[in-house]
């Protein structure tokens, strides 16, 4: 099988590659705007360095594809906020132009990496794929508009499309040195290098934690499931940024005291998923949030020694 992986130097990208590679032909098409080339190092896959929103490299990179995992985008709230237009362009159209690539190809399966952002900062804290979205930030809103072009592929062109709405995935090479890192490489960067990590709010949010490991298996199912459509990635634990830290103290040996800042705007209050529906795929989570955050740590601890 010959595997497209957009976005595949990034974070979760880079690991869903590698693991594809041990078995398939994988090509990856990363314009480098946050990926590394280095997350791809010792992997056989070939490289595209460009845009999603060059139809010509899309239909170059997508000659004789059977499958697309699409995760290229602008995967930051903060940076949706301050750059509305140009998220909208590759979150929206880049997978816009990703679904007429794959369809041109013949590519029967297009795998969207959307985002638990969509559904907004709801009253109701178990997220369901059947309530009605609320997005609170261009980042969603452009997420959102991903998914209804990947399902309308489906009705439209009798596609097979899924689109996996990833809660907070974490997980060794999670950049923990951009502006835009997620919290728990900043935790963990704090305890190894004795920093501050900051909290945003009183740090009674929560967030649904998911182990990168376990989104690529996500993945890799639904290549194959017999039921495409939208579906959560997601623990189903719900866990407080407070309760967070405790646990990285735990795991790194290291006490924090936080600095405590306002809560930033656009930031989702309670975050917890109801899987059910991907349970019934056959998926289910296998990294306890101690075990993903051990294993994090160990990875963390490695790179610092070897810079
Ligand atoms: N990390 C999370 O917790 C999380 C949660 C929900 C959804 N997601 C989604 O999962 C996907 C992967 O996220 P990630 O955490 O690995 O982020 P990431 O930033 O590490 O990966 C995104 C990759 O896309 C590439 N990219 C950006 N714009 C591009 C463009 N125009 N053309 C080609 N490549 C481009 C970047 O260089 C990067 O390598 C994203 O779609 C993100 O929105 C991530």
């Amino acid at each position: 099988m010959r595997a497209v992986v957009t976005g595949g130097a990034g974070f979760i990208g880079s690991h869903l590659s590698l693991s594809l590679a041990k078995e398939h032909e994988v090509i990856v098409i990363d314009d480098l705007s946050a990926g590394r080339m280095e997350n791809l190092s010792g992997a056989s896959v070939k490289l595209h360095i460009g845009s999603v929103l060059d139809p010509d490299l899309l239909s170059r990179a997508f000659a004789g594809a059977d499958m697309v995992f699409h995760l290229a985008a602008v995967a930051s709230v903060t940076q949706s906020i301050a750059d509305p237009v140009g998220t909208s362009w590759v979150n929206a159209m880049g997978t816009l132009n990703v679904l007429e690539a794959a369809r041109a190809a013949g590519a029967k399966r297009v795998i969207f990496s959307s985002s638990t952002a969509v559904y907004g900062n709801g009253i109701d804290q178990l997220k369901s794929e059947d309530m009605q979205p609320e997005p609170m930030s261009p980042y969603a809103v452009s997420k959102l508009a991903g998914e209804g072009y990947v399902l309308a592929y489906n009705r439209l062109y009798g596609m097979e499309n899924s689109a996996l709405r990833y809660f907070n995935v974490y997980g060794p090479g999670q950049d923990p040195s951009s502006e835009y890192a997620a919290v728990v490489p900043k935790f963990i960067t704090a305890a190894l290098r004795n920093r501050t990590p900051v909290i945003y709010g009183d740090g009674e949010q929560t967030r649904d934690f998911v182990y990168v490991e376990d989104v690529v298996a996500a993945n890799l199912l639904a290549a194959r499931w017999k039921a495409p459509g939208l579906y959560n990635v997601a623990s189903g634990i719900s866990t407080s940024i407070n309760e967070l830290l405790r646990i990285v103290e735990n795991v790194t040996g290291r006490a924090l005291s936080p600095l405590r800042q306002p809560a930033r705007p656009g930031d989702v209050r309670h975050s917890a998923a109801n899987i059910s529906k991907i349970l019934r795929m056959g998926w289910e989570p296998e990294v306890s949030l101690e075990r993903g955050l051990q294993k994090t740590a160990e990875q963390l601890a490695q790179d610092y020694t070897n810079s």
